[in-house]
């Protein structure tokens, strides 16, 4: 398995510029958004724009990218030492930069996580594409 690995890795270009699957919404950005984001991006929280489906997470990929990028979002980082564990780590910014890289795609919704707010969408399939 490792030797097959690797060989996929080395055929399409070598280390760091390659991942073996694509990043998608459902498997990678949503865990992410639950437990950074959707705290505040949700109806009747303090965020202007709710991130709880990719339909309303999509058009705002870009600005997404931007905001964890430049520690904007979450808001609190670097000015509250104390909650520092809510910014993201170094992996889940990467993750999000290359998600948006690769078209911010939805991917399966039956790789979402279970979900994390009551109003949230939730694995079923189809649901906020
Ligand atoms: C503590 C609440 C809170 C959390 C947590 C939070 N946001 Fe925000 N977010 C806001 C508020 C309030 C605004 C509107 C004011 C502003 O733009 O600063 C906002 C605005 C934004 C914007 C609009 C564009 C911009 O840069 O101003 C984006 C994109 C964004 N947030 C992304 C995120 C992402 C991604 C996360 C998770 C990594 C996140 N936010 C976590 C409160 C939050």
């Amino acid at each position: 398995m490792r030797l097959i690995l690797l060989a996929a890795i080395v055929g399409a270009g070598g280390w760091g510029t390659v991942r073996l699957t694509n990043v998608t919404y459902y498997r990678d950005v949503l865990p992410i958004m639950q437990e950074h984001c959707l705290s505040c991006h949700r109806p009747g929280q303090i965020a202007p724009i709710s991130f709880l489906s990719y339909r309303q997470t999509r058009p705002w990929a870009e600005a997404i990218e931007h905001a964890v990028v430049t520690s904007k979002m979450p808001p609190w980082m670097g000015a509250m030492p104390f909650e520092h564990e809510r910014g993201l780590s170094l992996q889940e910014i990467d993750t999000i930069e290359q998600w948006v890289r690769e078209g911010a795609v939805a991917g399966d919704p039956r790789d979402a996580p279970p979900p994390a707010y009551e109003d949230e969408g939730g694995p079923r399939p189809c649901r906020g594409l």
